[in-house]
């Protein structure tokens, strides 16, 4: 039987292959792709948002994964990649979420780019870590989170969560994230979305 053969039946090991150097899980099982017009409502800057899909709705994220069974004991797994550009001075980033199974953790080990890590909780608080390749974010149980692409390569990592945990997108949008991450003439600037709107 091929190793792809046993994926199905996950009562039995298997591999997975990536390029480390690109950043690549070679043969996914579900490839998500978010293109510009996918993410109205999360940029300040609605227009500079439909100028950009009217030019070609370029493609903001990627995701590939396998399908793993949503249960616990099992661990779901991706890689995460995020394309370089701006909205309006605003960076490039996913939509974030929480997850459905709000006290569960993922890990995102950064294999390519830089960028950093949003976080929130519902009580408000907020944090941020910085993706740099080889450095690991630890999101802990009950964190939002959205990967922003400060850099002006894809920001691309790997990612493990708990198999039963799901997404919340729902929130996300609604809420937003406490800050929105700007970058102007090549400077990174953290900006309260109170302020940014
Ligand atoms: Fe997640």
């Amino acid at each position: 039987m091929s190793e792809k053969g046993n994926v199905g039946k996950l009562d039995f090991p298997f591999g997975v292959d990536f390029d480390l150097v690109h950043g690549i899980m070679k043969d996914p099982q579900n490839h998500v792709v978010r293109l510009a017009s996918s993410m109205r409502g999360h940029y300040k800057d609605a227009k500079a948002l439909e100028a950009l899909v009217a030019l070609g709705d370029p493609v903001h994220y990627e995701v590939f994964e396998y399908r793993i069974p949503e249960q616990p004991g099992q661990l779901q797994f991706c890689i995460s990649k995020t394309y370089p550009g701006t909205v309006g001075g605003e960076c490039f980033m996913t939509k974030g979420h929480y997850h459905k199974v709000p006290d569960t953790a993922e890990i995102y080990l950064c294999l390519r780019g830089e960028g950093w890590m949003l976080m929130k909780r519902s009580d408000g608080s907020a944090a941020r870590e910085r993706f740099l390749p080889g450095r690991m974010v630890y999101v802990p149980p009950l964190w939002g989170h959205r990967t922003v692409n400060s850099g002006d390569e894809p920001l691309i990592s790997f990612c493990v969560y708990p198999g039963e945990a799901g997404h919340n997108y729902g929130d996300i949008e609604k809420e937003g994230f406490p800050e929105r991450v700007f970058k102007r003439s090549g400077k990174v600037e953290f900006v309260p979305s109170s302020k940014a709107g």
